[in-house]
């Protein structure tokens, strides 16, 4: 039997084990055997294999003390500190001199990268190894974007060529529907799409969507052509997405790496009921179009093979972006050119990641100080903070990207893994989060910020005439945001400010707040394509040093299975009115209520 011998230590007499600080202490109370029993386990599987029982990871931890004992305002008051914290990449630049670190700090986590394989790890995932190992996959993400005469290798094949192939099949069948050779079965333009998929085959073509909308070389390609996501199997997203369109002038992309996923499929099966009804079955030929990895169930599905765009399995979904998941309705919005500047921006960070020294690779500073900030600081949050409208649907991908990737309980060779590891990503874009949960941020708890800005706004600035222009009056937030996070405010500043004492407490900011700072030159495709490729490497940086499989997604597989027993039993209720068994107390009482008011 475990002993409590501290707020955050259990020691178990019999066995000599203690949980310390670093485990998930509230759980561990809770569940006290189960965690010891995860702790023996550890051991037994050989837990020496973890990153947090080496000399560099003991070492950070020591090391926090250090950083406790001083405060951002001090550190930023640092200016070579400052200066060695300020990296330029390719027009863009981070500054990261207000994260709780020092130049020791970094020096501790680039040895922390080492003693992980970091540089060993990236390698191999460009050389197509199988560091996807639950899978038995390549990772192969940077194949999807290298310039077509690279030479990237998965299996022993350059598989550079067939992603050239499939790219040119895009341009080509983009252009068709584009320039009108390719027209609805009733001999009309399609002017409209509605991309359907979900998880990885929808949140990063949305947010690269949303970030081109106001980009003004996109709009000119753009025209009068739009461009839906259909993602929730609610009815509501399918009215949302219907709504205004004629089926005559429509397209639709069904976008699914498996071809089995529940909410997709239904509502390609829905679209493809909403285009036969009103055009006939004949129509779906002209009118659908499928991506996936599983051509067999495209075809099965009714879609002609000729017009499947294929991807492979070593691009993970929420790592698909840049294949035809995000390619193919994104070239058909803007036209091929836009997409392939997308596809350059990407690249040049893939090169950068692969080849800069670690003191100066963006995803792997960002990565390391990530681990540093979770992992040691015990900030497990991270808000997204884009001063730009055009990014509003940026934090909402990366949430995907980061927390189906590295939200992992035991590391890549099974071992339960005794620290908390990934992050919990959210935002808004700035100024609109100030105005709804920045008052956390600034007085309740330490949330390390990105605040992502861009020099030059996609559009005309107005009111030149007044003291600053409205992006000057966005910028100027930006800029402010991170120092007052960092510096606060003291009761001493207040009271020279005469505030009353009663309100001395309410007005004070503690400040050293951490957050870093990237500043790109415009948001043009080009660099909506870096921003992309640095955080998916910054989450693999991140992954490698905890030693989880950042590329299967495990996790999800639990809600769907019972879902699919749910899903069963609701049919047999609503065919044959039994009500629902099979479930425990709680779960049976809200179906039959369910049940219930469905038939009133
Ligand atoms: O449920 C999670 C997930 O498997 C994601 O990883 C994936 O991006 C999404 O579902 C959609 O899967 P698919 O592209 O196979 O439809």
């Amino acid at each position: 039997k475990p002993v409590v011998s501290s707020s955050s230590r259990l020691h178990c007499p019999a066995s000599g084990i203690v949980l310390s600080s670093s485990l998930n202490v509230n759980s561990s109370v809770m569940f006290p055997d189960v965690k010891l029993e995860l702790k023996a386990r550890s051991i037994d599987m050989g837990s020496s294999t973890l990153i947090c029982h080496t000399e560099a990871w003991q070492d950070l931890k020591a090391h926090v003390e250090d950083i406790n004992r001083t405060h951002l305002r001090h550190l930023m008051s640092d200016n070579e500190r400052c200066k060695s914290m300020m990296v330029e990449f390719d027009g863009m630049m981070l500054d990261y001199s207000r994260q709780r670190a020092t130049d020791e700090t970094m020096d501790k986590l680039f040895k922390l990268a080492e003693v992980a394989h970091l540089k060993e790890n990236i390698t191999s995932m460009y050389n197509g190894d199988h560091i996807n190992k639950t899978e038995n996959r390549s990772v192969l993400h940077v194949a999807l974007r290298a310039p077509r005469d690279s030479v990237i290798r998965c299996d022993g094949k350059n598989v550079v060529p067939d992603v050239w192939k499939v790219l040119d099949q895009i341009h080509d069948f983009s252009e068709k529907v584009r320039n009108s050779s390719w027209v609805g079965v009733t001999g009309k333009t399609l002017k409209d799409v509605i991309s359907i998929g979900i998880g990885g085959s929808y949140l990063g073509p949305l947010f690269v969507h949303t970030a081109l909308q106001t980009d003004p070389e996109a709009i000119e390609c753009a025209g009068s052509r739009q461009l839906r996501f259909l993602a929730n199997v609610d009815p509501v997203d399918v009215a949302r997405n219907i709504t205004g369109l004629n089926p005559e002038t429509t397209l639709v992309v069904v976008v699914s790496k498996t071809f089995t996923t529940a909410e997709t499929m239904l509502n390609a099966r829905t679209l493809r009921e909403w285009i036969s009804t009103a055009l006939g079955p004949a129509a779906v030929s002209k009118h659908m179009v499928a991506v996936s990895t599983n051509l067999t169930l495209v075809e099965k599905f009714g879609i002609d093979p000729n017009n499947a765009f294929a991807f492979w399995d070593w691009v993970g979904g929420r790592y698909s972006v840049c294949s035809a998941v995000g390619m193919l309705p994104l070239s058909l919005q803007y036209g091929f050119p836009v997409v392939e500047k997308f596809l350059r921006g990407a690249s040049s960070i893939d090169q950068h990641f692969y080849s800069a020294p670690f003191q100066k690779n963006l995803p792997v500073l960002l990565g390391l100080l990530s681990v540093w900030n979770v992992s040691f600081l015990g900030y497990p949050t991270r808000a997204i903070l884009p001063y730009s409208q055009a990014l509003e649907k940026f934090a909402p991908h990366i949430q995907q990207v980061s927390m189906e990737s590295n939200g992992k309980g035991v590391s890549i060779d099974g071992v339960p893994l005794p620290f908390e590891a990934g992050e919990v990503d959210f935002g808004e874009p700035g100024t609109n989060g100030q105005h709804s949960f920045y008052q956390l941020i600034h007085q309740g708890r330490v949330i390390p910020c990105d605040f992502i800005g861009v020099v030059k706004s996609q559009q005309p600035v107005w009111l030149k005439g007044e003291l600053v222009t409205n992006h000057d009056e966005l910028m100027s937030n930006f800029f402010a945001q991170p120092d007052a996070l960092a510096y606060g405010k003291t009761p001493e500043e207040l009271q020279k400010e005469n505030v009353p004492q009663h309100l001395v407490p309410h007005k004070t900011f503690i400040g050293n707040r951490p957050s870093l700072s990237l500043l790109l030159p415009s948001l043009n495709a080009y660099n909506i394509g870096q921003l992309l490729a640095i955080y998916e490497h910054r989450i693999a940086v991140e992954g490698f040093t905890w030693g989880v499989n950042s590329f299967d997604q495990w996790g999800v597989e639990l809600g769907k299975s019972l879902a699919s027993q749910v899903r069963k039993q609701l049919h047999e209720s609503h065919t044959k009115g039994e009500p629902v068994k099979g479930f425990n107390f709680s779960t049976t009482i809200m179906l039959n209520k369910y049940l219930e008011e469905f038939s009133d």
